[in-house]
């Protein structure tokens, strides 16, 4: 059987969290050791310029910390390729002619960039490019010729919408150059950790994330200041589990679930302690990132060999999306000196 095309991708507005890894990266690494599919990783330059254009320090910075970051959980460039994609010039070629089969209503209406438009507060003022981030999305997905995409269930509709993108391509122009693709979505329920606030969601701008470059210090004081149960105020008060993040994150990250269990048992009964428990969190939490972080600084010790991965691996991916981007011309006609 032909091997499948997996295409993933971030934003570098900043640095990874562990939302980030229990929601893609950890996925993406079996993924890539499963050995069942050509796997490109494209750090999102270009995309993260769509609401930062005034701000590229801020991607030019955030870009090397997503590298060590992928580095850290276990990407590994012998496996997968990792390129960045303002270095792939055909996207924005292909990203053209894509933009004249989508209509502006169709884009106005894409649900998840909606609720972006919303959260970020763009008012009158949408930069044009964020509006059609879409269509620049299904560039990057088809140029590799993608067939599955592993992205959260937020993300269905940038699926279905690449998907009509392809349709309408391969229809108006007679061909079939383009691969439609699917989304590859993390079990109901699992995929997204809560911030340490008690926030549905984890993420930076909450203020309420730990990240995977956190050092050790940094681990065990947001452990300490996590989220538990605000009516457990004397060690023997009964205490509540559910809402509980600290139960929350055992729940997810905890191997010896039997323990957990034990533990709630004691917290509900009363006696138990919010200090002993976010301590063994932090152990636990320590076991599941400490290596990471161990590795992460083991490759920060040599940038110059990170941005020289990330090259090879653009050079790679530019080689691939330039054969679609000829095959594309092709396929329109736009192919008048060959
Ligand atoms: N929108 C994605 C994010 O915010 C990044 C992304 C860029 C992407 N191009 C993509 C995701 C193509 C899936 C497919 O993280």
């Amino acid at each position: 059987m032909a091997k499948k095309t997996i295409l993933t991708a971030d934003r570098p507005t900043g640095k990874l969290h562990i939302g980030h890894y229990l929601g893609s990266l950890k996925n993406r690494v079996a993924l890539q050791n499963s050995g069942d599919y050509n796997t490109f990783i494209m750090i999102a330059d270009v995309q993260a310029m769509t609401d930062n254009a005034r701000n590229p320090e801020k991607i030019r910075n955030s870009l090397i910390e997503v590298a060590l970051d992928y580095l850290a959980v276990g990407i590994d460039p012998a496996k997968s390729t990792i390129l960045v994609q303002s270095q792939i010039p055909a996207l924005n070629e292909l990203t053209m002619y894509f933009l004249d089969l989508v209509t502006v209503s169709r884009l106005e209406r894409n649900p998840t960039v909606k609720s972006e438009i919303q959260q970020k507060a763009f008012g009158q003022s949408i930069p044009a490019g964020f509006l059609v981030y879409p269509v620049s999305e299904t560039a990057d997905i088809t140029a590799f010729k993608a067939d599955t995409v592993p992205v959260g269930d937020d993300q269905e509709p940038m699926m279905e919408q690449a998907r009509e993108i392809v349709r309408t391509f391969n229809t108006t122009y007679n061909t079939d150059v383009l691969v439609e693709p699917q989304g590859y979505f993390p079990p109901k329920g699992q995929g997204r950790l809560p911030g340490l606030d008690g926030n549905a969601k984890m993420s930076k701008s909450l203020n309420n994330a730990i990240y995977l470059s956190d050092s050790a210090d940094e681990l065990r004081q947001k452990v300490m200041s996590m989220y538990t149960d605000p009516g457990h105020i004397h060690v023997s008060d009964p205490g509540k589990v559910e809402g509980n993040m600290v139960f929350t994150y055992l729940d997810i990250f905890d191997p010896d679930q039997a323990h957990v269990a034990e533990l709630k048992a004691e917290y509900q009964a009363g006696g138990l302690g919010d200090v002993k428990i976010k301590r063994y969190l932090n152990e636990v939490l320590e076991n599941e990132f400490g290596p990471i972080r161990a590795r992460r600084e083991e490759f920060a010790k040599d940038i110059p060999a990170v941005y020289e991965m990330l090259k090879q691996g653009s050079i790679k991916a530019n080689e691939v999306a330039e054969q679609t981007l000829q095959e594309v011309r092709n396929a329109i006609g736009l192919n008048y000196f060959n």
